[in-house]
């Protein structure tokens, strides 16, 4: 396992400007990650070049982007798509009898998810297939993107691609037990994982959230070697999770979301960036803090960590900075309830000695158990209602806190990455967040 690698030093100024190219390998989404890293490159003046996942045909079929989701695309990113389909996985990819994985899921009862039994083989067809699709798609890709990277410029790559949850009606209610589950609805990670399908999903997940990561370093060989060539910087950056420390009582503490289970692909995320690294490569995976965007929306809990923030601000100078961000955070409390009450909330969640054996970074990834699970459940329940409107929560405004300050960690720390691996944890996302004021 990879040894917990904190970043505690404030990186210093990045070089990059106009001219040189950022690379964005996953599509933005409103709340997502990528939003503070983008916004850093448009800051210092790179051209910003994107991907896309393509989209599915109501027949299952992968199609690149309409001439209207382009136009609308290459406006929120603020740069251009390469059109060419590059979504990760294979649920839908066929195997020789032209049996794909979801249609092995179809057939499965709802009571018996636990005891089905999949086609082994046929799947491994289906990963070999999706892997062929997805490869042969990026050697496309990447012959447009040699054109529009010049010879003789720094160029950075985003790595943002996670998730691969198999498009299966039957998946969604099991792994709202798992994920929301308590009570007579708790549904054990572990016993999950073990089934066909939990094996599925951790096959899925290795090859979108990590595996793609290692075709990017592969197949912008020609890019790289150009481009370092000619004296310039080639750098690959990767969002990671691994846990994170933030403040409990006053003392920063590792602890983690409890079942995260793409937790084993975040941790071949970042074998394969060390391995890179040690060829030379300039690839760093960042672990990153828990915030709240469209993929972590179904894990009710991950939020409970993020409300720390507020306290590790006032922690590493406090001033304007955490008046800017507690004021707008009081905003949406409801009345009668206090930033203070929120962090108190917190803070008794995050020091419950029910939690000690789950704080154990060795151990990590855990899976969950009845006591915990509905301790997390209602906790964040609890410090959800206090925000006036469930649809602008304190949550969101902290989140977007969060990635703001792990973009410009990251677009600094890519100048000059020491590391194939690094945390961000809440101590230098409070500095930064303070410093840039
Ligand atoms: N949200 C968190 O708490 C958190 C914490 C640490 C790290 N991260 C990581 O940050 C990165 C961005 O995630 P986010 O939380 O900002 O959410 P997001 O939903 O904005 O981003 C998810 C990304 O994954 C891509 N993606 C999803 N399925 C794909 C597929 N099948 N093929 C190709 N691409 C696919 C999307 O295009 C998008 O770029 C991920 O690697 C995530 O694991 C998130």
């Amino acid at each position: 396992m990879t040894k917990f690698n904190p970043l505690r030093t404030l990186p210093g100024p990045a070089g990059y400007g106009k001219g040189d190219v950022f690379v964005l390998f996953g599509e933005l989404f409103g709340r997502g990650y990528a939003n503070g890293l983008v916004d850093e490159a448009r800051k210092s003046g790179m051209t910003i070049i994107g991907i896309t996942m393509g989209r599915r045909e109501t027949d299952g079929s992968l199609r690149p982007l309409t001439d209207e989701e382009l136009v609308e695309s290459e406006k929120v990113l603020g740069g251009k798509i390469i059109n060419i389909p590059l979504e990760a996985g294979f649920d839908m990819d066929r195997s020789v009898s032209g049996i794909a994985p979801v249609d092995q899921l179809k057939g499965i009862k709802s009571d018996a998810w636990d005891s089905a039994e999949l086609d082994w083989a046929a799947i491994e067809q289906s990963r070999m297939a999706g892997i062929a699709r997805f490869t042969a798609n990026l050697a496309k890709v990447m012959v447009e993107m040699e054109s529009l990277i010049p010879d003789g410029v720094n160029v950075l790559f985003s790595h943002t691609m996670a998730g691969g949850i198999p498009r299966a009606r039957i998946l969604m209610p099991v792994l709202n037990r798992v994920f929301k589950g308590q009570g007579e609805r708790f549904t054990s990670s572990e016993v999950f994982w073990k089934t066909d399908l939990g094996k599925l999903c951790s096959t899925c997940f290795d090859e979108v959230t990590a595996n793609t990561f290692q075709h990017l370093i592969d197949f912008s060989r020609p890019v790289r070697e150009r481009n370092e060539s000619s004296g310039k910087k080639v750098a690959y950056t990767a969002y990671g999770y691994h846990g994170c420390e933030v403040l409990i009582g006053d003392v920063y503490t590792w602890q983690s979301y409890t079942p995260y289970l793409q937790g084993w692909a975040k941790m071949r995320l970042e074998e394969i960036a060390t391995a890179a690294w040690e060829r030379g490569v300039r690839a760093t995976v960042f672990n990153c803090p828990e915030i709240q965007t469209n993929s972590s929306a179904l894990f009710l809990g991950v939020e409970i960590s993020l409300y720390p923030l507020l306290a590790a601000l006032q922690r590493e100078g406090g001033g304007a900075c955490f008046e800017r961000v507690a004021a707008a955070c009081s905003e949406l409390l409801k009345e009668g309830t206090t930033i203070q009450g929120l962090l108190v909330g917190a803070d008794r969640y995050l020091a419950a000695s029910l939690l000690k054996p789950f704080h154990v970074f060795s151990s990590w990834p855990q899976h969950n158990t009845p006591d915990q699970s509905a301790f997390m459940l209602n906790s964040a329940t609890s410090m959800l209602e206090m925000n006036k409107d469930s649809k602008n929560i304190v949550c969101a405004e902290l989140s977007r806190a969060v990635f703001q300050a792990v973009g410009r960690l990251i677009h600094r720390t890519s100048w000059k990455p020491g590391a194939p691996v690094y945390w961000l944890n809440h101590d230098i996302v409070a500095r930064e967040l303070v410093a840039g004021e």
